[in-house]
Formats: structure tokens, sequence, C-alpha cells
């Protein structure tokens, strides 16, 4: 067992934010599936867009992250969501480079490039937001998150049948976002949770 106070729990994630690589920060292990299945349930009953096993199956995709409350299911849900842009800019730069595509998709590639910078900072800049409390700022960074991938989406869908593989991975990053918004209300709608990630 490993006390961890909110202001570690920070640097530690900030830490994770900054590198994107898994780190060996564990925390307190218990319930994790548990904070992680009754989150997902709830979001899912909320949204339609979000689906309760692809919710379940990517927050458990961090098992470095064992945080038992519900602001630690959060920081997973924004890092990976930080991941999901990070990793889609190398495929779209990989497409590019590739010179495989008709100019028009190039064309959407080029635009995507760009949206997908936006929304990396956006993602940034809501995981600081969340973590000084600043619930509201963090939402809106999220939706707006969640409007750039609609918009790359959109690019493509302009010309049907093009590049298939983007819509995934635009709708993963929807989600992940739409997943961290939800997270973000639950959290501060419960405030009395935020001093301490320990048990
Ligand atoms: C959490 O949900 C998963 C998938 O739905 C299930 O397999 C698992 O048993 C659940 N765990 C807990 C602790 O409820
Ligand atoms: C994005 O996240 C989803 C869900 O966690 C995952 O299945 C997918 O592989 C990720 N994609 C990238 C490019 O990281």
């Amino acid at each position: 067992m490993w006390h961890c106070s909110f202001s570690s729990l920070s640097l530690c994630c900030l830490f994770l934010l900054i590198t994107i690589t898994p780190t060996d920060c564990y925390l307190i292990s218990p319930p994790l599936l548990d904070w992680i299945n009754s989150t997902c349930k709830e979001c899912s009953d909320k949204s339609a867009d979000i689906n309760y096993n692809f919710c379940v199956t990517s927050l458990q995709a961090i098992p470095t992250t064992h945080v038992t409350n519900l602001q630690g299911v959060g920081i997973v849900a924004m890092e990976l969501a930080l991941e999901n842009a990070t990793n889609t800019i190398s495929t779209f730069e990989k497409m590019l480079s590739s010179k495989e595509f008709d100019p028009f998709a190039m064309n959407c590639l080029r635009d995507c490039l760009e949206l997908y910078a936006d929304a990396i900072t956006m993602l940034v800049d809501a995981f600081v937001a969340f973590l000084a409390e600043h619930f509201d700022i963090a939402t809106v960074l999220m939706r707006t998150v969640m409007d750039v991938t609609s918009m790359c989406d959109e690019e493509f869908t302009e010309k049907k049948g093009e590049l298939t593989l983007l819509a995934k991975e635009n709708y993963n990053l929807f989600q992940l976002s739409d997943i961290s918004s939800c997270i973000i209300k639950q959290v501060s709608s419960v405030p009395s949770q935020l001093p301490n990630v320990s048990s």
C-alpha cells in the first residue's frame, strides 16, 4: 500500500502525460474494476454515444494506474484520449508521407492533422484544468475535442467511401472524450472525493 496524496498523483500523472509511456506509477489497487464498471455503466446510461464495453475495455488498458477513486478514473480516461490523439497523428503523418492517396484525400489528411494538433493542445489544457478543479473549462475543452473528430470525419465523408480507417480513429477519440466529459461531470458533482486518492 502506498499512500499517495493528490499532489503526488498529479505530478506522477503529469509525468505520464509528458512522456506518454506507461510508468511504474503504482497507487492503491483494490476495487479498480468496480470503479471502472460503475463509471462506465453510468456514462453509457447517460450518453447514447458511449458503448459500455468500449468504455470498460478502454479504461482497463492502463494497468499501472490503480486508482481507487473517480478522479483517478478520469485521469486514466484523459490520458487514453491524449495517447489516442497522439497515435492518430502518427497515422496521419505516415499516410501523408506514403503518397498513396489521391489529392482529395491528401487535403483531408492535412486538414485533419491540423485539427488533431489543436486537439492535443486542448486535451493537455483540459487535463490541467481538471487537476485544478476547473471542471467547466475541462468539459468545454473535451466537448471541443469531440467536435474536432466530427470535423475530420466530415472532411472525408464529403466523398463517399474514402478512408474508413480514420472513421474508426475519429470515433475512438470521440468516445474517449465523451467518457472523459462524463467522468468530469461526475467528479464535479461529488466534490468531497477530491482531496485524497489514498484509501
Ligand atoms: C466488470 O465488468 C466486466 C465486463 O463487463 C466483468 O467481466 C467484470 O466481472 C466486472 N467486474 C466487477 C468487479 O464488477
Ligand atoms: C484508441 O483507443 C481505443 C480504445 O481504447 C483503442 O482500441 C485504439 O487502439 C486506440 N487507437 C490508437 C491509435 O491509439
